[in-house]
């Protein structure tokens, strides 16, 4: 699956993308990461990118010019999806995680400043998405959580395929909050491991497992039930 990555910042894609599992995901070929440094595709003398808004008030505005031409300079495959991030997006969650690792490559937009000249919605009409409700600085972490989290749905990413299926949310466990987990030593400190998982009956740990997954979700995410 390929990520292109529109940005200012693409040493924040490649650092997160030197690590751990992405690391491994990018050698082993399963994912390929293409960070597009915006300034790169500016027709500025000072390549600059942005500018201050018609109509005044505070900040700036990330221009078209740059953000277009990148855009149509990117390669699509049939399969594409282009996602601008933006607090003003659909709230993503996991099962727009599971939708987008179904595509063949994402374009994903990261903007900067006070947010982006409207023309680049209205022209490249983008999917919107939003991590949350709060305001970031930029949308490389946002690109990030999209890349990690789709990643992990994707064949082979994660060595074990079985672990995405029992994940917080997936559709294994009936979209409930993970179960919790235990390790050695079955007593640490006087707090001891549930018998349960101890006796090796599958039938009864997976009983048991389904029953915390509810209790969790009851508890902290009623909001899921
Ligand atoms: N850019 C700034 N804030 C953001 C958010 N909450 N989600 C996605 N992109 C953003």
């Amino acid at each position: 699956m390929i990520f292109d990555i529109i940005t200012l910042f693409p040493e924040i894609i490649n650092s997160y993308c030197a690590c751990s599992i992405v690391k491994r995901g990018v050698e082993r070929g399963i994912i390929k990461v293409n960070p597009y440094n915006l300034r790169d595709y500016s027709t500025d003398k000072h390549k600059k990118v942005d500018d201050t808004p018609y109509g005044g008030g505070g900040g700036m505005v990330l221009a078209c010019q740059s953000v277009f031409d990148c855009y149509n300079a990117i390669k699509k495959e049939e399969n594409f999806e282009f996602i601008l991030l933006t607090p003003q997006g659909e709230p993503y969650n996991q099962k727009i995680a599971v939708e987008l690792s179904k595509k063949k490559q994402l374009i994903l937009l990261c903007g900067h400043y006070e947010g982006f000249d409207e023309r680049i919605r209205i022209g490249l009409n983008p999917r919107e998405i939003s991590i949350g409700d709060y305001v970031l600085t930029g949308g490389e972490l946002g690109a990030l959580v999209i890349l990690d989290s789709v990643s992990r749905n994707l064949e082979g990413f994660l060595g074990y395929d079985k672990c995405a299926l029992a994940d917080s949310f997936s559709s294994d466990l009936s979209g409930l909050l993970e179960y919790p987990h235990y390790t050695k030593p079955r007593d640490f400190r006087g707090l001891k491991v549930p018998e349960v998982l101890l006796n090796g009956n599958h039938k009864e740990i997976s009983e048991f497992r389904q029953q915390e997954s509810l209790k969790r979700t009851k508890k902290r995410r009623p909001d899921l039930l």
